[in-house]
């Protein structure tokens, strides 16, 4: 970053004397004033909840444009990344900052591919889960438990620690979200095959069963490995937040992904897609597009309570570029499978469009999101709605932990400690119970 010829002044009302605040300007986006000497100079904090306002870091990873819908991964539009590369090629270029030529592309794969095996103890962990469990409750516990095999690489302030960590993660989510699959389902676990693409790898080990040879469908491996690059990540959103604050305190990368795990299960963010598919059933049930405009009435009564799920986004103040390219996946997946038909796509383009005309989400800007086409590709290719956001946790994987080897990577950075507006009792003393 650097320093901008503009400052920022504060002053104020009281007759407090007025500070002068520095202005720092990125390569793209909005210039940020340097408030770290504000508690020093003034005594007081800034107030932000929500961060609406706030830069919590400097990155060079992703770059969103909000009112222009764009998203960038070291500067290349998602729209170029997600039709002319892979997810393999993706994370090679968010982990390293640059996309791999034929060679490093094939050494890099096959790292990650020979990095697929979990330990084998580490199966007696689901074991403790009901068969019900949902799997994001399993993966964060799994993710977790991955810290108690490598010891030989958690300290995160060594890079080679951090690399391999980084390539550890990212081979073994498919592995660990599959197993969760397998142990709801009450199948045997399937092992990775060397063989095969990082997404054909996750679907024989999701549907393929020791009783006969699986071939993997090119067409549902292309799409699943479209819906890894559009996940892969963005921004500081929040869990990547939540991964870069666990970070901070020098834990291990294991423990701050599962962090990262645990926040994105939120309906407000990576469970969006479960929720949302869910929302589509539920329409259906109720008379499907006849249904519509009641359901649209409930979303516009603030005391509903509820959301169109899939829509609305903090930063994205116009389409989302990446439920473009989902919406795109979608049709090309369905028409595939001779399901043109699919009464939930049909539903949810519906939705779409009445939503894109009503004036309560033009005039509040909100759009359809990532998550609001990747729940019905998903059911199409034949994974259940509850591993939606596990299949979002893996593919952002590869995000959380560049995001994370950015910051330690950082001689600057510090342990994140915010601190807050105090509106509680002012001190007072302890009565004996009997005076209470
Ligand atoms: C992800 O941050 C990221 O980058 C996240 C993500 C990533 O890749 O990491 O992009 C992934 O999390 C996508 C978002 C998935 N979540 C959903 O689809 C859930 C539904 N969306 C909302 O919960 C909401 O839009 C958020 C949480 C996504 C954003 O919320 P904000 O920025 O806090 O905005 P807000 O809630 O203040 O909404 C502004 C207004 C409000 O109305 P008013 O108070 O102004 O009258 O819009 C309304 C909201 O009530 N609103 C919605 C709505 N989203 C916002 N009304 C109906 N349906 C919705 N979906």
């Amino acid at each position: 970053m650097k320093l901008a010829d503009n400052k920022a002044t504060l002053s104020f009302s009281n007759g407090s004397p007025s500070i002068d605040l520095p202005v720092y300007q990125g390569s793209v986006g909005p210039d940020v004033v340097d408030i770290r000497k504000l508690y020093a100079q003034t005594g007081m904090f800034t107030y932000d909840p929500g961060f609406m306002s706030t830069a919590s870091c400097q990155s060079a990873i992703t770059y969103i444009d909000g009112d222009k819908g764009e998203l960038l991964y070291r500067g290349y539009p998602i729209e170029q990344l997600a039709t002319q590369c892979d997810f393999m090629e993706t994370c090679h270029l968010l982990l390293y900052g640059n996309l791999p030529d034929a060679s490093a592309k094939a050494k890099f794969t096959s790292r990650v591919t020979h990095h697929t095996m979990v330990n084998e103890q580490m199966q007696f962990f689901l074991r403790g889960f009901r068969r019900d469990a949902h799997p994001m409750a399993i993966l964060t516990g799994l993710v977790g438990a991955l810290s108690a095999f490598y010891h030989d690489s958690t300290d995160i302030s060594n890079p080679e620690h951090r690399d391999i960590s980084a390539i550890r993660l990212i081979a073994k989510m498919p592995t660990l979200v599959a197993m969760a699959y397998k142990y709801s389902a009450g199948q045997p676990y399937m092992y990775p095959k060397n063989h095969l693409s990082y997404a054909g790898n996750f679907l024989h080990m999701m549907f393929a069963t020791p009783c006969e040879d699986y071939v993997v469908n090119p067409v549902i491996e292309h799409a699943l490995d479209r819906i890894f690059v559009l996940h892969a990540d963005h921004e500081q959103n929040a869990s990547t937040s939540t991964v870069r604050l666990c970070g901070s305190s020098g834990t291990n990368p294991f423990a701050a992904i599962a962090a990262g795990v645990a926040c994105l299960w939120g309906p407000a963010h990576g469970g969006a897609n479960e929720a949302c598919l869910t929302m589509l059933e539920d329409i259906q049930k109720m008379g499907g597009i006849a249904k519509v405009g009641h359901f649209m009435e409930q979303v516009k009564d603030k005391n509903s309570g509820v959301k169109l799920m899939g829509f609305g986004h903090r930063v994205y103040k116009n389409y989302d570029p990446r439920a473009k390219l989902m919406q795109e996946t979608c049709k090309e997946v369905l028409a595939a499978l001779g399901l043109e038909n699919d009464p939930l796509f049909k539903l949810a383009m519906a939705l779409e469009k009445i939503a894109l005309e009503d004036d309560y989400f033009v005039s509040r800007k909100l759009y359809p999101n990532v998550d609001f086409y990747s729940g019905i590709v998903q059911r199409a290719i034949g994974i259940p709605v509850s591993l939606f956001t596990a299949i979002f946790a893996l593919a952002r994987t590869v995000g959380w932990i560049a995001q994370l080897n950015e910051m330690i990577g950082d001689p600057e950075y510090k342990i994140g400690r915010p601190r807050q507006l105090f509106t509680g009792s002012v001190e007072r003393d302890v009565l004996p119970i009997s005076q209470r």
